[in-house]
């Protein structure tokens, strides 16, 4: 067997990773019944600014993979500090549904949680397949956001803002 010419350190891969700070974001949809679906997610990133273009990376593997890939239409709810039980909620394999969670629908499509940091609504554009992940990309049809601080994660943990960084 040929050895790969990648590196296969997937441990370290993922320690590197964990050095870029993110925020965190709950993408959703509904499925043609219209049930709800939300992921934690924090591979959420800006593409295109005209035409407002965003992304997100959806595991090959997820429970609600078909769900999430035939959504005509999905929302990236980006998180504050006090969204944490929200992150928390839609990473569990076992707890995806939106039982007492609050959201409001607006069109009729994706599912915006409530106190969002920022919201964007967005209509499918494109999908990659890329390794062990479908890069999702969505159109922006609407956005909006509140003064809040975001919920970030580094190093494999939540953390916050450290408001002195503003001195650097
Ligand atoms: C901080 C954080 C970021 C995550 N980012 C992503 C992501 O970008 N894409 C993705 O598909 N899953 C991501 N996940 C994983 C899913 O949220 C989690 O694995 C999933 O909800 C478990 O359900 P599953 O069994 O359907 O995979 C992330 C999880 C956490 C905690």
């Amino acid at each position: 067997m040929q050895t790969p010419t990648y590196m296969t350190d997937t441990k370290l891969f993922r320690k590197c990773l964990g050095k870029y700070a993110t925020g965190i974001a709950v993408v959703t949809c509904r499925d043609n019944n219209g049930l709800p679906y939300g992921r934690t997610i924090n591979s959420f990133s800006s593409v295109s600014l005209e035409p407002p273009l965003v992304l997100w990376s959806l595991s090959k593997k997820a429970h609600s993979l078909n769900e999430f890939i035939e959504a005509k239409y999905f929302a990236i709810n980006v998180l504050s500090t006090r969204q944490r039980n929200l992150s928390e909620h839609f990473s569990s394999s076992n707890d995806k549904n939106f039982n007492n969670i609050d959201y409001i629908l607006f069109n009729n499509n994706a599912p915006i949680l409530v106190d969002n940091l920022a919201t964007f609504h967005c209509k499918a554009h494109d999908i990659y397949s890329c390794g062990d992940h479908f890069i999702i990309i969505g159109e922006v049809t609407y956005c909006a956001s509140a003064k809040q601080y975001p919920l970030i994660f580094f190093n494999s943990k939540y953390t916050k803002v450290d408001e002195s960084a503003d001195k650097i």
